[in-house]
């Protein structure tokens, strides 16, 4: 893979067009679509669910990232296999039962990742980031796009890389929340190495453009 792999956010793509932005995003150097399933429980809002997530896979030529903002995930965590899901996030603070959810994705063939809130520390995975395929650190509170990032994060980052050389080499941290063309190479620079971005993406004047420039962290 080559890095930084580039997740844009449909959370802010237009929902009465969406085939358009997906043929977009099948055309440019987005290495993945990132897909931000809410419940209003987890977080106050409420995004979208299976139906969306089936259609967006017919047509997506590319892995589909879904970040789960909801309690309970275990529930579900075949259907959205059969959904259409290629990497499964699920949050620290929504897992009672954290080794076990991921053994879960991973058994339905998915790859395993777990978000961290801005308040929660990188430390409390230390037992489990050898089992993890990637760590999505939260850079906004999670809920809204077009929120923004949060200074902390670059801390976070490079302590996760620290704990990544020692435990997990191939681990893939991925930031989302507030990502633009203020920070994204300082990210990288620090250890990031999947973007997430919504509102710079979608609310720019040529998505096709941004996305290239995040890839090629050339603004
Ligand atoms: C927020 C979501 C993000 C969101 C990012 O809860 O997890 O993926 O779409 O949007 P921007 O890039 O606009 O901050
Ligand atoms: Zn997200």
């Amino acid at each position: 893979m080559n890095y930084p792999i580039i997740s844009p956010s449909l959370l802010s793509a237009d929902f009465n067009h969406l085939g358009n932005d997906i043929e977009m995003l099948n055309q440019s150097e987005a290495d993945w679509l990132h897909l931000d399933i809410m419940d209003g429980v987890f977080v106050p809002n409420i995004s979208f669910g299976f139906p969306i997530i089936s259609h967006v896979k017919k047509l997506a030529k590319k892995p589909l990232d879904v970040h789960l903002m909801i309690v309970e995930p275990d529930r579900y965590i075949a259907q959205f296999k059969k959904a259409g899901a290629d990497y499964l996030t699920v949050h620290y603070e929504a897992c009672k039962h954290l080794h076990r959810t991921v053994q879960a994705i991973k058994s339905e063939g998915m790859k395993a990742g777990v978000s961290l809130n801005p308040h929660t520390p990188v430390a409390v995975l230390e037992d489990i980031l050898g089992d993890l395929d990637l760590v999505l650190l939260m850079s906004v509170n999670p809920g809204f796009g077009g929120q923004k990032y949060i200074e902390n994060t670059y801390k976070k980052i490079a302590q996760l890389k620290e704990m990544a050389a020692q435990y997990n080499p191939d681990l893939i941290i991925e930031v989302d929340g507030g990502v633009d063309a203020g920070n994204a190479q300082k990210l990288v620079e620090t250890g990031a190495n999947a973007l997430v971005a919504g509102s710079f993406v979608f609310g720019s004047d040529n998505p096709t453009e941004t996305i290239s420039k995040l890839k090629n962290l050339r603004f």
